[in-house]
């Protein structure tokens, strides 16, 4: 029972880096850090999920639910800041869980990630799909629906599953299996690569800015159930619009800010972590805050909300613009960004598996290492083939809503961790130090659970099964295996 609370030690921690992954080279500057962040964050939080929460729970106000969600996530990126600095190892809330809280919240957490990454990868590749479908069309191309949608839909106001009549997405599961193979293969994503899409996102999301800012018209508010075309539409039913649809649509939208996590990742790699990890993790929070508000708002203003339950509503937007050049061009950023999104997700995903398996909390071959590719080659490839099919089988809003508590849920342990070890390890070497650390960690915990509880309970039980069935592993399998602590 001891080793259930045993932590893992920041030493131990440090000494693995250095015997492991001595040779990375420290080549990544302040903006190479920000470019990874936003390399990671832009994708189908706001070219998908934007129209999804606008149609189902905030209307125009889905710029709030924004803001909302980035104010969380900065409260949340301040906390992974301090650990990613003191405790800079190829980083994940699952190591900085296991450093602070002990082996089994770190496993309670690691379970809980696959929800971020493995079912994130899986909404953002269903996105790629949407995407790609719609490029497709502009160029005369017509894939037949039954092979680019899933099986099943799913009603979030009756909890109904409906049959599409359609077999299977295989957009969706063909490029998680072409990312996860060039990942085993050991394809590393350089930050010049990542630096050039994040460009071409980056310019593609300023364009769509700045070219419907001319044709913003709020008469687009209006719509049947908000004929006074008021911002926040009346409430219909507890988040559905109304000051709970703001709340609930912000647990939604929450998704497009996933992945600031990603920059802790490469804490080895920075040149210098102690300045530049938080300057790279809360840069690019904010810089793609500002980004996310503006968008949310131009597409609200462009299109009403209640058509844009669609999986390209930023091309819808644009279709209203008659600039028929726009289109595909704003639809290559959107498939190019999400490509790098699932490929990152997957990456971190593998990463999970690998440390938990090398703390022997899961099988051995999870920490296989390929001989000549240098890649956790079968974890990786076991990944892929398990996501592909959630992705050629599951519909979008069901999963992305697990995604967002699941990963809420790891923002409430990461800011009650690095409040643990303020208490436990005082002198801890920390080059970064949370400012008003007893009011933003606090304050992280809190509002990431508010966000938490504006979900649907539907998302809730999912959520708890998914966690009873992590724990039940837990005891009769991961608990009883030697730990080499
Ligand atoms: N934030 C990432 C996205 O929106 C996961 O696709």
């Amino acid at each position: 029972m001891n080793k259930m609370w045993a932590c893992k030690s920041v030493e131990l921690l440090r000494a693995e880096v250095d015997g492991n992954e001595r040779g990375l080279k420290r080549s990544l500057g302040v903006w190479n850090l920000i470019a990874l962040g936003i390399g990671c964050i832009i994708g189908a939080g706001i070219f998908v999920l934007s129209g999804h929460a606008a149609a189902n729970n905030a209307g125009p106000a889905v710029v709030l639910s924004f803001i909302a969600g980035a104010i969380v996530c900065v409260f949340a990126g301040l906390c992974y800041a301090e650990l990613a600095s003191s405790v800079p190892v190829a980083g994940s809330a699952y190591t900085y869980a296991y450093a602070s809280l002990g082996q089994f919240i770190a496993w309670i957490i690691g379970w809980d990630l696959i929800l971020e990454y493995a079912l994130g990868a899986t909404t953002v590749a269903i996105g790629w799909s949407g995407y790609v479908v719609s490029f497709l069309k502009n160029l005369g191309i017509y894939i037949p629906s039954a092979l680019t949608q899933g099986p099943w839909s799913f009603n979030a106001a009756t909890g109904e599953w409906i049959s599409t009549g359609n077999i299977v997405n295989l957009p969706a599961a063909l490029i998680v299996l072409i990312t996860s193979w060039l990942l085993a293969i050991g394809t590393r994503e350089s930050a010049q690569v990542n630096a050039v899409i994040v460009a071409v996102k980056l310019a593609v999301v300023l364009l769509f800015i700045a070219l419907g800012w001319g044709a913003v018209d709020h008469a687009n508010w209006i719509t049947a159930a908000n004929p006074d075309g008021n911002f926040v539409p009346p409430e219909d039913s507890f988040g559905n619009f109304g000051w709970g649809g703001v709340l609930t649509g912000a647990g939604v939208v929450f998704f497009a800010y996933i992945g600031f996590d990603a920059v802790s990742c490469a804490a080895q790699e920075a040149k210098n972590p102690q300045r530049d990890m938080p300057r790279g993790i809360i840069g690019s929070l904010l810089i793609c805050s500002v980004l996310y508000a503006l968008v949310a708002y131009v597409l609200t203003s462009l299109v009403p909300y209640d058509k844009l339950n669609v999986p390209d509503p930023i091309a819808i937007a644009i279709d209203t613009l008659g600039m028929s050049w726009l289109a595909p061009l704003v639809k290559l950023g959107a498939i190019a960004g999400l490509t790098t999104v699932v490929l990152v997700l997957l990456l971190a995903q593998a990463r999970i598996f690998y440390s938990m398996s090398r703390d022997g909390m899961l099988p051995a071959m999870f920490s296989d290492v390929h001989q000549r590719f240098r890649t956790p080659f079968k974890t990786t490839l076991i990944t892929g083939v398990f996501v592909a099919l959630l992705a050629g089988l599951m519909p979008m809003g069901l999963v992305g809503e697990l995604v967002s508590i699941g990963t809420l849920f790891a923002f409430v342990i990461v800011c009650l961790g690095v409040l643990a070890l303020r208490k436990t390890r005082p002198d801890m070497h920390r080059p970064f130090r949370t400012p008003l650390i007893w009011f933003v960690a606090p304050a992280g915990a809190l509002s990431a659970f508010g966000l938490m509880l504006g979900l649907p309970l539907d998302t809730w039980i999912r959520l708890g099964v998914w966690m009873a069935i992590g724990i039940v592993v837990y005891f009769v399998y991961s608990a009883r295996r030697p730990t080499p602590l």
